[in-house]
């Protein structure tokens, strides 16, 4: 396997486009050496990277945050499975906080979502008069926790 890869070559392998490649480079989320005719060869590792930033702002971070989290990896050396577990605090943190919102959304399809709707037989009891909407704007249910009782 070529340790160096074309732009071509990531874009087809990560899924992720030329074009993008370029503009994460351009915001210092990856590097490339320059071939001599100039083009662009990246270096295997990169792949990863790439499905982390991918990951990583499906899970609501930002290229900031991604930035900031990448940064902490060895720039000359392809990371460890140590280097990456480095990263792996914040992301967990994201991780359940997102899971956490998938679970809620699951459970409110069938649920009151303390919308205000008062529109399912649920809301008589989960949101009567709509008590919800002391807690403030949108569906409370599904954004913050269902107060007890
Ligand atoms: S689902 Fe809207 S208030 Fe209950």
């Amino acid at each position: 396997m070529d340790d160096l890869l074309t732009i071509g070559e990531v874009s087809r392998r990560s899924g992720v486009a030329s074009s993008a490649l370029r503009f994460y480079e351009e915001r210092g989320l990856l590097t490339s050496e320059r071939a001599g005719s100039g083009h662009r060869r990246y270096p295997r590792p990169v792949l990863r990277r790439i499905a982390f930033i991918v990951f990583a702002q499906r899970i609501g971070l930002t290229l900031e945050e991604i930035g900031a989290e990448l940064a902490k990896l060895p720039p000359d050396r392809a990371p460890t499975r140590r280097d990456w577990s480095r990263l792996s605090g914040k992301w967990t943190r994201r991780i359940d906080e997102r899971i956490a919102e998938l679970d809620r959304l699951r459970d409110g399809l069938t649920e009151c979502i303390g919308c205000g709707c008062l529109s399912l037989e649920r809301c008589q009891l989960s949101n009567p008069g709509d008590r919800a909407r002391h807690m403030g704007p949108g569906p409370r249910y599904w954004v913050a926790d269902r107060p007890a009782g």
